[in-house]
């Protein structure tokens, strides 16, 4: 039986063309440490880590290389962030569409007096004109910072960044982005969209490897953040205290430099393709399969009906059935992998008012096909015939 990788917002497969390849390169024939040893190969390999926050600069139009950061992923960044950044007795807004990555940190930061508000979004997991107005209303003296996710990971609504960076600017309030489920999917311009602080993971949208990702932050927010992780940078081994200067700051301990090389060539490859093309042909696999969904009756599109807004996930609740069931037997009798159940992101389907039964998610690649699109609808409709 041929699968069918439908679950490429939990992580892209296949990879872009060439990361599997640096990868191993790396591994077998380079293979050491940076900021340490004085031969060509580490001096070699610092160019390539440079050259990578170069292209990371490039994709989030930011323009100090020096500030980009590489972590595991969105969750250790956010971790980073939150924990650096909050202090007992600062208060918080989100939107009530964010991962677990976000959620979880602040609410362990709320044993310690920490405030966190919630920005409630509309069942189509979207923030309306009218509720980005109702964000004064939750602006208080000790408010420090808003959190929010470009695209929920639900149902792939995308959020009004602009609007709510500009509010925060205006208010002296950092804005501090979680780009997972966008990032090689649409264009971000930190500057323009008065982002202070974006975090990205490697092994989505940019099509890289697991295990490597990473945060742009500006001169506004970075003195403010505390490093959370201390230890050797290669630099300043006199001082036996964590060095200032960006990214030593929030680089202690070994990087994943196989990661770094892997993530090195799936941005080459997404320049070289195009964000553009590649948006385009999710959407079209989007718009085909929602087209065919809502052909269905006892399938129920949750979010957005329409292509504006939104990324390539895309969310379906089957209220006659048990959507784990759904899921499983797409896989075991079609191949087709899905991911069904919460997503990490319970918050998100009580808005949706999907919790806690939760959807089936199905997230498109570029990669995908139409006629792959075409069969899955057809699987859709003998599975639910059986069940
Ligand atoms: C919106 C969003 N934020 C954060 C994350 C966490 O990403 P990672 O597991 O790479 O840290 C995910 C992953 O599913 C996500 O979808």
């Amino acid at each position: 039986m041929k699968e069918i990788y439908l679950d490429n917002a939990a992580t892209s497969y296949p990879k872009a063309p060439g990361v599997a390849e640096t990868v191993s390169h790396f591994l077998s024939s380079i293979g050491c440490n940076v900021n340490r040893g004085a031969y060509t190969k580490a001096y070699q390999t610092e160019e390539v880590i440079y050259e990578t926050r170069e292209l990371l600069c490039r994709l989030f139009r930011f323009d100090k290389p020096e500030n980009v950061v590489f972590t595991k992923n969105v969750t250790e960044s956010m971790n980073v962030i939150i924990k650096g950044l909050l202090k007992s007795g600062d208060h918080v807004i989100v939107s009530s569409m964010e991962h677990n990555a976000v959620m979880r940190p602040l609410n362990n930061l709320r044993a310690r007096n920490l405030e966190v508000d919630i920005l409630e979004c509309n069942k189509e997991g979207a923030l309306s004109p009218d509720q980005v107005e109702s964000l004064p209303s939750l602006i208080q003296a000790n408010t420090k910072a808003v959190f929010m996710t470009a695209a929920s990971n639900v149902c792939g609504t995308m959020l009004p960044l602009k609007e709510i960076g500009h509010f925060c600017r205006m208010n002296n309030i950092f804005f501090i982005v979680d780009s997972a489920q966008t990032a090689g999917f649409t264009e971000m311009d930190m500057n323009w969209l008065n982002v202070d602080a974006l975090a990205f993971t490697g092994h989505k949208g940019l099509l890289g490897p697991q295990g490597i990702g990473g945060f742009l932050v500006n001169k506004r927010i970075e003195p403010s953040i505390e490093p959370l992780i201390e230890g050797g940078t290669g630099s300043f081994s006199e001082l036996e205290t964590q060095p200032a200067c960006m990214p030593d700051k929030f680089e202690a301990g070994t990087l994943n430099i196989p990661g770094i090389f892997g993530l090195n060539a799936a941005l080459k490859y997404l320049f070289k393709v195009g964000i553009d093309k590649i948006r385009e042909q999710e959407l079209h696999l989007l718009n085909l399969f929602m087209t065919r969904i809502l052909e269905i009756p006892s399938a129920q599109l949750i979010g957005k009906s329409d292509l504006q807004d939104r990324t390539s996930i895309i969310s379906i609740n089957f209220p006659k059935h048990d959507n784990a069931e759904v899921s499983y037997l797409l896989y075991k009798e079609h191949g087709i992998m899905t991911r069904s159940g919460l997503h990490c992101a319970p918050s998100g389907h009580k808005t949706l008012g999907t919790f806690p039964h939760g959807t089936v998610r199905f997230s498109f690649s570029h990669f995908n096909t139409e006629e792959e699109v075409l069969k899955v609808i057809d699987c859709i409709w003998r599975s639910l015939n059986t069940l």
